[in-house]
């Protein structure tokens, strides 16, 4: 049976728990044919650990998108690996705790640093790290909470999603001549490791019961993975710097 990535070789990042969002894309990538290759933060251990669940083995290689030597030799393990790739996946975010939970007026700059740096300038470091590897072209895929909007408790997380939102438009204008793709998938929420770290998530989950179109699952992730999948794929050819809204509908309706 032929899969719409048959023949892709595809890296992915933030693979933690089969909660997520990584996992579901890596899951579906391999169903639809691609060779995949993981990342792991903190440790490699535990991202092994949630791969021996995939369809089929796949090497682990550790990555903390903010260290440089990590970063730097990321290109020969995966030429070493895939030989090269056609798609990269970025499914990584984090704040520290005072940087959400209603703090907002008093964070820290070097906390809003922290999460400026893993959740959004990490878009241009991870793409930057994979460009010679993708001699083809490629699609990179991302990850946002809709950063047109506040949200509860999600506090400078938000300003950390829209720079990756004006990040991922500039990508996809300074690498589009290279044939390189960048775009973002905005999921709603999903009761992952990086949701239990938002205070409000309750709150979060109650706004899309209450008024989103289409019936949403914080327990499934799946949807969100098939979006990754989708823009990873062929099948979206001509689009770049976009984001698609994987959020039952939400987005679109008022109060
Ligand atoms: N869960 C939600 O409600 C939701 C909604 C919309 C968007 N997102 C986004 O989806 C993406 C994936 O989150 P998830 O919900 O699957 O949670 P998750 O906790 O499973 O994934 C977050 C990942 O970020 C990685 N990470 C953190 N710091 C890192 C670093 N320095 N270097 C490399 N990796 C690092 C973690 O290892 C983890 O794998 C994130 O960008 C998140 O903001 C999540």
């Amino acid at each position: 049976m032929s899969g719409i990535l048959d023949g892709k070789r595809i890296l992915i990042t933030g693979v933690l728990m089969e909660s997520s969002i990584a996992f579901h894309a890596a899951k579906l990538a391999q169903e639809q044919g691609a060779e995949i290759i993981l990342t792991a933060f903190p440790r490699p251990t535990l991202t092994e650990r949630v791969a021996k669940k995939l369809p089929k083995p796949t090497k682990v290689l550790e990555l903390d998108v903010t260290n440089a030597e990590h970063l730097e030799r990321l290109e020969k393990e995966v030429r070493d690996e895939l030989g090269g790739l056609d798609g990269v996946v970025h499914s990584i975010g984090f704040a520290p705790q005072d940087a959400m939970g209603g703090n907002f007026l008093n964070t820290s700059f070097e906390s809003v640093a922290t999460a400026m740096h893993v959740s959004a300038f990490s878009l241009k470091s991870l793409t930057m790290a994979c460009l010679p590897l993708m001699e083809n072209g490629g699609s990179v895929v991302g990850l946002t909470f809709d950063a047109q909007y506040t949200w509860t408790g999600y506090d400078w997380m938000g300003p950390a999603k829209a720079a990756l939102e004006a990040t991922s438009r500039y990508i996809a204008r300074d690498l589009g001549k290279q044939n390189v793709r960048c775009n973002l998938i905005s999921a709603g929420p999903i009761g992952s490791m990086a949701a239990k770290s938002i205070p409000s998530f309750n709150e979060l989950s109650d706004t899309w019961n209450h008024l989103s179109p289409l019936e949403w699952n914080t327990s499934d992730p799946e949807p969100a993975g098939r979006g990754v999948v989708a823009l990873l794929s062929d099948w979206f050819p001509k689009t770049t710097g976009e984001i698609v809204h994987v959020d039952g509908g939400l987005h679109a309706v008022g109060g």
